[in-house]
């Protein structure tokens, strides 16, 4: 397996922060080296690190082994006349593989545009957007357990999927490679569209396609996120879900506070409590908080990882104080 020392991990992500260092970087570019480093580098590295797009990690401080994963794969594994299941290497670049699907007349992932990452990254947090999440498609995924090398094929049920949340995070943290996941699509050119800030951007069309659906999404994250050449990790935290009595109350006290029904609870935008903590576009040297969506942390320049998790506690100390609600990052710090 390819491999280099004192590599910086900083150009390896997207928030491009400086301050950490892997001592020993791999390539996984074959199933063979995700074997190896599954039962021959990780089981005697103290810490380790495994990187897709780098678009929703943190890394701020030195780590002893990090690996890129590069496994390509995108694959039809079967056709029926409405529906079709498709394998994507985790290595694959997720936009890529939405930009396909929609080139090819396949529903499903559609909103999902431009979302950074790979493939690999996106059922750990169950990647979602404007109405559509990977759960709604996801059929299985493949990867290999840490230290044993046993090759495990999951089940959807089995990723127990939740709000930008798996088994992957919990259970499997830390021992488990994914190297594909299934979805299943169907062919379809028109979209349905769920999202209220989508529909109203779609409004004037009559039937809206997936290939409309695209590229509105493409249009809507255009404006709110920052450009790829701006150091960032997407949304930097999750919104928070509260209990319908505490929904309650706040919408009593702040009844311009946007609430959305979910599961039973509410669902609470943490760009809105940010906004109203006044750290919209506030910049504290190179890191800041996005002018145009307060949910975004942004590096500026030449930032530190530990100055953005600075700036991130600040502003859960200030949501705790007015809100008495705790952001829970959505972005895993190392
Ligand atoms: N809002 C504000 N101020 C802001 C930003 C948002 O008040 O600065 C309020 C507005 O009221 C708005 C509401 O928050 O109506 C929701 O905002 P938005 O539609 O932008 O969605 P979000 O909840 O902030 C989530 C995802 C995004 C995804 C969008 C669209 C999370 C943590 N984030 O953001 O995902 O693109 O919905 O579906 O769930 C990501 O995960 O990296 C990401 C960008």
């Amino acid at each position: 397996m390819r491999f280099q020392q004192n590599v910086d991990l900083g150009p390896l992500t997207t928030f491009r922060t400086r301050g950490a260092v892997a001592r020993r970087f791999y390539w996984i570019e074959s199933e063979r080296d995700a074997l190896e480093f599954a039962t021959a580098v990780v089981p005697v590295a103290s810490d380790w690190l495994l990187l897709g797009g780098g678009s929703n990690v943190l890394p701020t401080r030195t780590i002893e082994v990090a690996a890129l994963m590069r496994l390509h794969d995108r694959s039809v594994v079967e056709e029926g006349a409405n529906i079709v299941t498709v394998r994507l290497g985790a290595g694959e670049r997720w936009h890529e593989c939405v930009e396909w699907a929609v080139s090819e007349g396949w529903a499903g992932i559609e909103a999902l545009a431009l979302i950074p990452g790979t493939v690999g990254a996106a059922p750990i947090q169950n990647i979602g957007a404007y109405g559509q999440q990977l759960s709604d498609v996801c059929l299985w995924v493949e990867g290999i357990e840490i230290p044993s090398g046993q090759l495990r094929t999951l089940t959807a049920d089995e990723c127990r999927f939740g709000y930008r949340d798996s088994i992957f995070k919990h259970d499997l943290a830390g021992t488990f490679i994914i190297t594909a996941v299934t979805i299943r699509l169907e062919k379809r050119r028109e979209a349905a569209v769920a999202y209220p800030e989508l529909a109203r951007a779609l409004d004037g069309v009559a039937t809206p396609t997936i290939s409309d659906v695209f590229e509105c999404v493409v249009r809507l994250r255009q404006r709110k996120l920052p450009p790829p050449e701006v150091g960032s990790a997407g949304s930097f935290f999750k919104n928070p879900i509260v209990p319908l009595p505490v929904a309650a109350s706040l919408a009593e006290r702040y009844p311009t506070m946007p609430q959305f029904p979910f599961n039973g609870a509410v669902k609470l935008s943490a760009g809105w409590l940010i906004e109203q903590c006044g750290f919209k576009g506030v910049r504290r040297g190179d890191v800041g908080v996005y002018d145009r969506h307060a949910l975004v942390l942004v590096n500026w320049g030449t930032a530190q990882g530990t100055e953005v998790v600075r700036l991130a506690a600040e502003i859960k100390d200030a949501v705790r104080a007015r809100f008495g609600i705790e952001l829970e990052e959505e972005v895993i710090i190392v």
